[in-house]
């Protein structure tokens, strides 16, 4: 079975889908791997490690789509401009694709349709379950961790205060307030590392047990005065909330947000539009040179006001919109996602070949197009196919 790493071409795009050590990996579990040439540029793993951990290195990328069995990416497939034509029109029927696709997302429905007739079997990593025995392929996790920290460097260097407490012959300068609201893996991982810089750390989440987890970090909790009936279903899972309950959580954060120097949005409910929780008229009360980081922007954003993809100056406030800032990360984002992408393959091949147990949770999930039809639940139903 042959596996192909491409290099990404989406703009700014420094991740790569495979490390030398996850190459050697599949190479020593009988694969071979096609590896594009100068596909690891960006994150810093140069060609002869990969030559040297077993990989065909290939110098077009065409090659690579034509001759593999499985494609593994980081991002969705894309119009490649130097080749003047589509990912998917280099792929072929039956042909195996392991990334993030997103397919639920109105702004990539013509592409999943687009796998589907050409006979693409694609399965999309944000649709691992977060059970025990998908942790080790969950790349939507590691990917949330790398967003969470890099989000507050961001947040930190875009600001324009010191942000720990500083001491100095005019005085003591006091620390910032960083408020994290929606505290999952991006929200723990975004506090513990404005924590670690020095700042004063604020949390918002309508799950006690997450407001729980933040308190044992350090963190003061702000009571969004939501009726917890409303906010959590089965398992101890978020639920999306209604209108009413949303207009509360808006008043107790409208409370805060003046006297915060840095909010960092990542509220979600998965499957579901990420809730509207700051309009813009909220942004116009917050401190001049105060920073908002919204990662849940690929969900519509929390921020009424995020420009998505961007970063722009609204009301005197930094709001940051960036939708990859795992890709500003790239050599250990990269190392996370190779190390996720090679354990979902040592899950999906036994004795060579790719066996696709449909009735298996993780494969129900994440499966997206088969047999030119798009089998992706959360997908049919935005496409209205259901
Ligand atoms: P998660 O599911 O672990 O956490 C979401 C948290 O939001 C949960 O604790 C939940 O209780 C809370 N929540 C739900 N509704 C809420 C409400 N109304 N008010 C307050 N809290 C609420 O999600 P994870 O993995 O941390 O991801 C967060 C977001 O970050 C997602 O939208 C994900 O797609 C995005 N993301 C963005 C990246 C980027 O580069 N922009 C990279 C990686 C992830």
């Amino acid at each position: 079975m042959i596996i192909g790493v491409p290099r990404e071409i989406m703009h700014g795009e420094d991740r790569v889908a495979a490390t030398p050590e996850t190459v050697k990996e599949m190479v020593d579990a009988g694969l071979t791997v096609l590896v594009e040439a100068g596909a690891g540029e960006g994150s810093f793993f140069h060609d002869p490690e990969y030559a040297a951990a077993g990989a065909e290195m290939v110098a077009d990328c065409e090659e690579v789509f034509r001759r593999a069995d499985l494609i593994l990416k980081v991002k969705e497939p894309l119009f490649n401009e130097a080749k003047g034509r589509s990912e998917i029109s280099m792929m072929h029927q039956g042909q195996y694709l392991i990334t993030f696709i997103h397919p639920a997302a109105p702004a990539n429905h013509e592409m999943v349709k687009e796998m589907a007739s050409q006979g693409v079997i694609s399965l999309t990593l944000d649709g691992v379950p977060r059970i025990s025995r998908a942790q080790n392929l969950d790349a939507l996790t590691s990917m949330s961790t790398c967003a969470g920290y890099k989000g507050i460097i961001m947040a930190a260097d875009r600001h324009p205060a010191f942000l720990p407490m500083i001491h100095s012959a005019i005085g003591r300068i006091d620390p910032l307030h960083v408020l994290v609201i929606g505290v999952g893996v991006g929200g723990l991982q975004a506090l513990a590392t404005a924590k670690r810089l020095g700042a004063v750390v604020h949390a918002a989440d309508i799950r006690p047990m997450a407001a729980e987890q933040a308190t044992s970090l350090g963190a003061k909790p702000v009571d969004l005065h939501v009726d917890p009936a409303k906010a959590i279903g089965e398992g101890g899972y978020a639920l999306e909330l209604p209108e009413e309950e949303l207009e509360k959580e808006r008043a107790a954060l409208a409370e805060v947000l003046p006297d915060m120097d840095i909010v960092f949005c990542s509220a979600l409910v998965p499957g579901c539009l990420a809730p509207n929780l700051i309009s813009e008229d909220m942004v116009k009360t917050m401190k001049p040179g105060s920073v908002i980081v919204d990662i849940s922007i690929d969900q519509g954003g929390n921020c009424a006001i995020t420009p998505p993809g961007e970063i722009e100056v609204k009301h005197h406030v930094t709001c940051i919109g960036i939708k990859n800032i795992p890709g500003m990360l790239p050599k250990s984002s990269t190392l996370m996602f190779a190390k996720n992408i090679a354990n979902f393959v040592n899950f999906l091949v036994h004795d060579g070949q790719i066996v696709l147990d449909r009735n298996d949770e993780i494969i129900a999930k994440t499966l997206t197009t088969i047999d030119g039809q798009i089998v992706h639940a959360g997908a049919r139903e935005a496409m209205g196919l259901d």
